[in-house]
């Protein structure tokens, strides 16, 4: 059997010139934790193309979900961004990643910082019931250069806390925590600074970063991810693995061309 399967694009949203997201129809068989990814693409020239993508749907719906980047002169996202509802994406049969609250050990509060489209993943686990039995409080961070970057914050602001099922879960246990970076907004600042400074905790309403009661989850930006390691591992924190669980994981699927 191939390792590949296919699946009909459903819906296109695009968020600005760089940024846009669809959603697919999801065969039964295609099983996946929430914060999983999946390696998608295209048929090109008679070869598949595929690169991985985190996806941004839960494992409980439907359908799925995934928020990706443009790059005009990327050999994937240059194809990807003209997708239609209709068309046909290629999709591996085994989503796979770090992104899971098993590999972290049991805490009070998780933080799931995200660059970019590195918030996609963090949507999935957001939506998920799981989190919120494992965690008192989780705190999303995305950090994007341009208010119009910040995906999914109407959903997060308003749709989310008012779900039927997740709503009251929502409203108790999470906090979205928009920041921006290239224009005024009412945070500004990288992820980074933002721990260095202060004002996370306090956005947060929580102590600082801590390893004794704190898990961390990160994606995004390379840049992103090299300097908050060191910034993490000066704290206490060792990284998770499915070996071995830890205090924070990181994950680097997403699609940069
Ligand atoms: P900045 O505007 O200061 O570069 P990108 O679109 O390049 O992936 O960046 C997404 C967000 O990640 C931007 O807000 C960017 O901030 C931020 N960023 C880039 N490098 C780092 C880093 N090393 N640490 C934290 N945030 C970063």
């Amino acid at each position: 059997m191939s390792n590949l399967t296919t699946a009909r694009v459903l819906t296109v949203d695009h968020w600005t010139d760089r940024l846009f997201s669809f959603t697919a129809t999801r065969e039964p068989g295609l099983r996946f934790r929430s914060g999983q990814f999946v390696m998608l693409g295209l048929q090109v020239e008679g070869k598949p193309l595929l690169r991985a993508y985190s996806i941004a749907s839960a494992a409980y719906e439907d359908q799925l979900e995934f928020l990706s980047i443009k790059v005009p002169d990327g050999p994937l996202t240059s194809r990807l961004q003209h997708l239609a509802p209709g068309d046909e994406i290629l999709l591996g049969r085994k989503p796979t990643g770090t992104l899971l609250p098993d590999l972290l050990l049991p805490g009070k509060r998780l933080y799931l910082f995200a660059t970019g489209t590195g918030l996609a993943p963090f949507l999935s686990l957001v939506k998920d019931p799981e989190l919120y039995e494992r965690f008192e409080q989780v705190v999303l961070v995305h950090g994007v250069r341009h208010i119009a970057e910040l995906a999914y914050r109407q959903f997060l602001t308003e749709e989310l806390p008012r779900h039927e099922l997740l709503g009251e879960l929502v409203q108790a246990q999470l906090r979205y925590i928009p920041t921006v970076t290239r224009e005024p907004f009412q945070t500004n600042g990288r992820i980074t600074d933002l721990i260095a400074n202060g004002k996370l905790a306090e956005l947060a309403g929580a102590p600082a970063l801590h390893a004794a009661e704190d898990r961390v989850m990160l994606c995004g930006s390379p840049a992103m991810l090299t300097d908050l390691r060191p910034i993490l591992e000066a704290a206490g924190f060792n990284e998770g693995s499915h070996n071995e669980p830890g205090e924070f994981v990181v994950e680097r699927a997403f699609a940069e061309r």
